[in-house]
């Protein structure tokens, strides 16, 4: 039995309380697996709504998660202390640890880390650091125990009006000296909003339109940005 037929108590829950598929994505010529919910909209939670406007985005592969993931294959990672937010499925994260590297995924919303463990062993992978990583806390003390990191990675997560200076300030208190950072944009309104946040803390940019084809062949519209300090 392979890592990817693995039927865990964890799993078993997950399918009895959502529709699940598992998809399988080619990225630069292999293959990985992604067990998730067969539609985000399922997973609407009134209550999770009224108290901080969340909704499950988190359940959906949204194109500029591919476009990092694949990003990923080649990005220099040996030695740097990695971090995703606002990972969602993780899909950077699940190439980054393939590929041996030292990789912490963070999202707000608590199924993510579900789903992280049943995705890493239905690619054979062993377990992998996951911590909630609010961007709407401020962790000035440290208090998170999160840490610094030398790569910060993201991908669509600039979709909501309080985003940009509440991530940025998230970036700014987990960035090592030197850190880069580098977020993946489908051309959202907020974009601008965030780059100067950033650079108000002091990093430069610079912004990299990405290939408009994904490798499935769909069309893409969005950008790089990569920040330094
Ligand atoms: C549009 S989805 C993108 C998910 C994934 N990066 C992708 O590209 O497929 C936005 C992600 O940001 C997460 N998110 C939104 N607000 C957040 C916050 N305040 N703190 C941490 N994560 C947050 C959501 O849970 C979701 O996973």
């Amino acid at each position: 039995m392979t890592g990817a037929d693995v039927v865990t108590p964890l799993r078993e829950e997950l399918e009895r309380r959502f529709r699940t598929v598992t998809r399988e994505l080619e990225l630069a010529g292999r293959t990985i697996r992604l067990f998730m919910p067969a539609s985000a909209e399922e997973l609407i939670d009134e209550a999770d709504f009224d108290r901080d406007e969340r909704l499950p985005y988190w359940a959906d592969l949204w194109p500029s998660a591919r476009v990092l993931a694949l990003a990923m294959h080649s990005h220099a990672i040996e030695g740097k202390r990695i971090l995703e937010i606002g990972a969602g499925l993780a899909l950077a994260s699940l190439v980054i640890h393939r590929r041996a590297g030292d990789v912490t995924v963070t999202d707000w919303h608590p199924l993510t880390e579900a789903f992280l463990h049943e995705n890493l062993l239905a690619n054979g992978l062993g377990p992998l650091p996951y911590q909630p990583g609010n961007w709407a806390l401020d962790d000035a003390s440290g208090a998170s125990g999160l840490g610094r990191f030398d790569l910060i990675i993201g991908s669509d997560v600039l979709y909501e009006r309080q985003q940009p200076a509440q991530l940025a300030r998230f970036i700014d208190q987990h960035a090592s000296a030197g850190a880069e950072i580098i977020i993946v944009d489908p051309d959202r309104g907020n974009r601008s909003a965030f780059c100067q946040a950033m650079a108000t803390l002091g990093y430069g940019l610079h912004m990299q339109a990405a290939s408009r084809t994904l490798e499935s062949g769909e069309a893409y519209k969005g950008r790089f940005l990569t920040f330094t300090r």
